[in-house]
């Protein structure tokens, strides 16, 4: 089965077609990362605007690409939810249209799903139970992957999502947007000890995460080395706030796979591709007996491929939407 998938959900406009839920014949992606960096974030109504000038050329290439014609897709697959509401609502409207043009089916696809899929195409040998950690920059959750349609949020972030910390303090170090990759690559050289940073917890809530308070005491610091003139150690500042979040997020990701998954862990989302925490989780994994499933980096960020793969399965579990299919800014994941 040959699904034309579309993401849209942020600044990055994607079309694939993946076939059977594992084979991607191709992933053609338009990145706004250049025009948001001019304003330190991701500017919504800039984002809506770019996803229409590329959506149909994406999804021409898509096809091109796959070396197929209209008539050799089966279904189209669109991210419908959460994201920012102008931005999904430009792919769901084009993917509705064009399942129309075809006459055939349209499969909603919950993003943070997709995130998840991307593991399936990287993995071929991985199927449901797992537990996946998923940090976006918009979303970090710990999900119970109990089967390819039915999850379930086993713990959550209550403030920022991890990304959205990585590139707020990135912004106040003026190191650029999105700040994640460079964060990382700065820390390469740092000393993680070299600052104390606070690592917080959700009483009575121990899945659950918090990242405000980290983003805070890093912005705090930062403005008072400003005030009083002092330097800062970029790259150990950079080095002790990542491993802050790996402490954040590791050690709640290894409680929830003692308690489920059947002994296998997948880690998806933009914050997947970072090393310090993809090295803790090889650790962890390895003093547990837990088998870990790693995206590689390009399979880490948003995609059409991961939409393409989850909307495989989502239609074989009967999940198709009407033309009155709606975008949604918020929803959760175990929805669909
Ligand atoms: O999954 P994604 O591409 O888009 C969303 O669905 O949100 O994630 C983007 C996020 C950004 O916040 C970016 O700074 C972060 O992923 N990111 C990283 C790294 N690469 C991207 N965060 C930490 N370390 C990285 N190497």
């Amino acid at each position: 089965m040959n699904i034309l998938a579309f993401e849209s959900t942020c600044d990055e406009t994607a079309a694939a077609v993946v076939r059977d839920g594992r084979e991607v014949l191709s992933d053609a992606i338009a990145s706004q990362v250049d025009m948001h960096t001019i304003y330190g974030g991701v500017v919504p109504e800039i984002a809506s605007r770019k996803h229409v000038e590329a959506i149909v050329g994406l999804a021409d290439k898509a096809l091109s690409d796959a070396k197929l014609t209209k008539g050799d897709i089966d279904a189209v697959a669109v991210s419908y939810a959460p994201g920012l509401i102008g931005a999904v609502l430009v792919g769901v409207n084009f993917a509705k249209s064009v399942a129309l043009a075809l006459s055939v089916p349209l499969i909603p696809v919950h993003h943070i799903r997709g995130h998840i899929a991307a593991n399936y195409i990287a993995h071929p040998d991985l199927e449901p139970p797992f537990v996946c950690l998923c940090a976006s920059g918009g979303n970090t959750l710990i999900a119970d992957v109990r089967s390819y349609t039915d999850m379930e949020v086993l713990g959550a972030t209550r403030d920022d999502a991890a990304g959205e910390s990585f590139d707020k303090v990135a912004r106040v170090l003026g190191i650029g947007y999105p700040g994640g990759g460079p964060m990382d690559r700065l820390a390469q050289g740092g000393d993680d000890t070299m600052y104390e940073l606070p690592r917080s917890h959700v009483e009575g809530h121990p899945l659950d995460m918090s990242f405000s308070g980290l983003k805070t005491a890093v912005l705090n610091l930062a403005h008072n080395a400003q005030q009083k003139g002092e330097e800062l150690d970029y790259p150990g500042l950079a080095a002790s706030f990542q491993a802050a979040v790996s402490d954040i997020l590791v050690p709640r990701t290894m409680e929830a796979a003692k308690r489920k998954g059947d002994g296998k862990l997948a880690v998806a989302g933009g914050v997947g591709a970072n090393s310090r925490i993809r090295g803790d989780l090889e650790i962890a994994c390895k003093e547990a007996g837990v088998k870990l499933y790693l995206p590689p980096l390009k399979l880490c960020g948003d995609n059409g491929a991961m939409i393409g793969s989850q909307g495989y399965y989502e239609y074989l579990s009967g999940h198709t939407a009407a033309s009155d299919l709606n975008a949604y800014a918020t929803r959760d994941i175990s929805l669909g």
